[in-house]
C-alpha cells in the first residue's frame, strides 16, 4: 500500500507527520512524491492563521480531483476543531489527540469517520521515529495562556506535561539508533513540569547526562517565564545548544495587555538582555504579529524599538489574522490590510538587514557544525551551527552525515552561510 503525506504548520505538525510515516512505514507502506499513486492520501493542517486553514481545504479539493479514487484523511489542528464540516469532505478526519489511530489505519483496520478526543489517552507513549541525525522529540502538549489572538489552545487543548522517565526513554531510543540532536518540542516548554522539584531545567540537567547525544535543543519559550536558570543552563551544559527562541509578538504594553502575553515591553527586554550576557555566542530569534486590533503607528514604532534593541538573528512576522473561538476575533479597531501589510514590510525590510549584518560576523570564524546531509538547495552537505544557522558546506571530501565538524565561515548568503571543513 502507498501513502502521500502534506504537511502544514509548526514543528509540532512535523513531529506529528513523521509519527504517522514512522507507523505507516513499520507496517510496510511504501511513501509516494506524487498523490496520484498513493492509496491514501494524508494532509496534516494547521489553524494558526485563516491563510493556513484555507490551504487545507484547497489542498484536500486538489487531491480528490487529482486522485479521486484514494482514501482522504484530514488531520491535526483544523480537523481538531473543524470536524464537523471536513468530514463532508475527508473520509477519515483524525485530531491532534488522536494520531494512535494510526496504528489501525496501519492495518487496514480503520473505519472512515470522525475520530476526536478533548485529550490524549496515554501522553507517554513514544511514538516511533523516521529521523535519524536531529529529532523532534515531544515533552508536553497543549497550550493553558490563550493569548487573545491564538487558536492554539483549542487545537492542542490544554497544558499537559509527558514524563520524563517516558522522554528520557524516548531519546535513549534515537540514540541507538544513530540520532546526535534532539530538539525539544512544547507550545510553551519553560512550563514543563513532572512536580514542583522536576521542572525544564532538571530535564535538560538529565538529557545532557546520555551518552552519544552532541545536541540539544528546545523550543519555544514563553516570555514570561523565561529564568536566568534556563540562561544559565544554556551556558553551562556543554549539549545545550546556543540558541534561544522567544516570541515577543509586539513591544506596545497596551497591545501585550490586550494580547494577555503577561509582560511589559521592559520585562521582556531585560530578560532578551540578560540572556546575550550570560550566553556570550548567543542568538535569538522571535515572532512578532503587527495589526493586532488598535494598534496604531505608536505601538507599532515600539515593536519596532525591540527589534532594534534586541538586534534578533532572525524574526518570523504575521500580520494579525482573525481566529475563530479567540477573543481577539471580537475586538473593536481591526486595523486594514493594506496598512498590515506596510507594517509587515517594513519590520520585515529591517530584519534583513539585521540579519546580514549578523551573518556577516560569522566570516572567517570557525564554528561548530553538526552536519545533518544533502543540502536540497545547495549542491553538497550541510548543518547548522549550535546558534541554528544553516551552513553549506563548500567541500564533501571527509564529510559525513551526523559528524560534528570544525568549519570555517567564508561567505555569508542572506539567510545563511556557507564554510569549509577545518583541516581539507
Ligand atoms: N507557543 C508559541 C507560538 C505558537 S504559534 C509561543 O507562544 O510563542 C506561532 C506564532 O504564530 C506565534 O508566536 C504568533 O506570532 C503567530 N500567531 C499566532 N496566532 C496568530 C494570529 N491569530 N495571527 C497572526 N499570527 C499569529
Ligand atoms: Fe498561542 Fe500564546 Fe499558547 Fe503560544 S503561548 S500557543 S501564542 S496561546
Ligand atoms: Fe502548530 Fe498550526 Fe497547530 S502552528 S499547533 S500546526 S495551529
Amino acid at each position: 500500500m502507498r501513502f502521500y503525506i502534506k504537511t502544514f504548520g509548526c514543528q509540532m505538525n512535523e513531529r506529528d507527520s513523521e509519527k504517522v510515516e514512522a507507523i505507516l512505514f513499520e507496517n510496510n507502506w511504501q511513501q509516494v512524491e506524487n498523490p496520484e499513486d498513493a492509496d491514501l492520501i494524508i494532509v496534516n493542517s494547521c489553524a494558526v492563521r485563516e491563510k493556513a486553514e484555507n490551504k487545507l481545504y484547497s489542498e484536500l479539493g486538489r487531491l480528490k480531483f487529482i486522485n479521486p479514487k484514494a482514501k482522504i484523511v484530514a488531520m491535526g489542528c483544523v480537523a481538531q476543531i473543524n470536524y464537523e464540516k471536513l468530514k463532508h469532505i475527508a473520509d477519515i478526519v483524525i485530531g491532534t489527540n488522536t494520531i494512535d489511530r494510526f496504528y489501525d489505519i496501519a492495518r487496514d483496520k480503520s473505519k472512515n469517520g470522525v475520530f476526536i478526543l478533548d485529550k490524549m489517552t496515554d501522553p507517554d507513549h513514544i511514538f516511533p521515529h523516521t529521523s535519524r541525525i536531529s529529532a523532534f522529540v515531544d515533552i508536553m502538549y497543549g497550550c493553558n495562556n490563550f493569548c487573545s489572538y491564538c487558536i492554539v489552545p483549542y487545537t492542542r487543548g490544554r497544558e499537559i506535561s509527558r514524563n520524563k522517565d517516558a522522554i528520557i526513554e524516548e531519546i535513549k531510543q534515537l540514540i541507538d539508533k544513530g540520532t546526535k540532536e534532539v530538539m525539544l518540542l512544547g507550545q510553551n516548554v519553560n512550563s514543563f513540569e513532572n512536580s514542583k522539584n522536576y521542572r525544564f531545567v532538571d530535564l535538560l540537567y538529565d538529557i545532557n547526562k546520555l551518552d552519544g547525544l552532541k545536541r540539544i535543543r528546545f523550543t519555544t519559550s514563553h516570555p514570561k517565564d523565561f529564568s536566568k536558570e534556563l540562561a544559565l543552563a544554556i551556558r553551562d551544559l556543554d549539549k545545550l545548544c546556543e540558541h534561544l527562541h522567544l516570541p515577543f509578538q509586539s513591544g506596545s504594553d497596551r497591545i501585550l495587555k490586550l494580547m494577555k502575553r503577561g509582560y511589559t515591553k521592559e520585562q521582556y527586554l531585560s530578560k532578551a538582555l540578560m540572556y546575550r550576557e550570560i550566553v556570550k555566542e548567543g542568538s535569538i530569534t522571535t515572532d512578532i504579529i503587527v495589526g493586532f486590533p488598535s494598534e496604531t503607528q505608536q505601538d507599532f514604532l515600539q515593536t519596532v524599538e525591540v527589534l532594534k534593541t534586541v538586534e534578533f538573528e532572525t524574526s518570523f512576522s504575521f500580520k494579525y489574522s482573525k481566529r475563530p473561538l479567540t477573543r481577539a476575533a471580537n475586538m473593536d479597531n481591526q486595523v486594514d490590510e493594506e496598512e498590515k501589510l506596510k507594517r509587515l514590510n517594513y519590520l520585515q525590510k529591517l530584519q534583513a538587514d539585521i540579519t546580514q549584518k549578523k551573518l556577516k560576523a560569522y566570516e572567517g570564524k570557525t564554528i561548530e557544525v553538526l552536519v545533518e546531509g544533502q543540502s536540497k538547495k545547495h549542491n553538497g552537505f550541510s548543518g547548522r551551527c549550535r546558534q541554528n544557522i544553516v551552513v553549506n558546506l563548500e567541500f564533501r571530501d571527509n564529510i559525513t552525515e551526523g559528524k560534528i565538524a570544525n568549519v570555517v565561515i567564508t561567505k555569508a548568503l542572506k539567510h545563511s552561510l556557507v564554510g569549509k571543513v577545518q583541516g581539507q
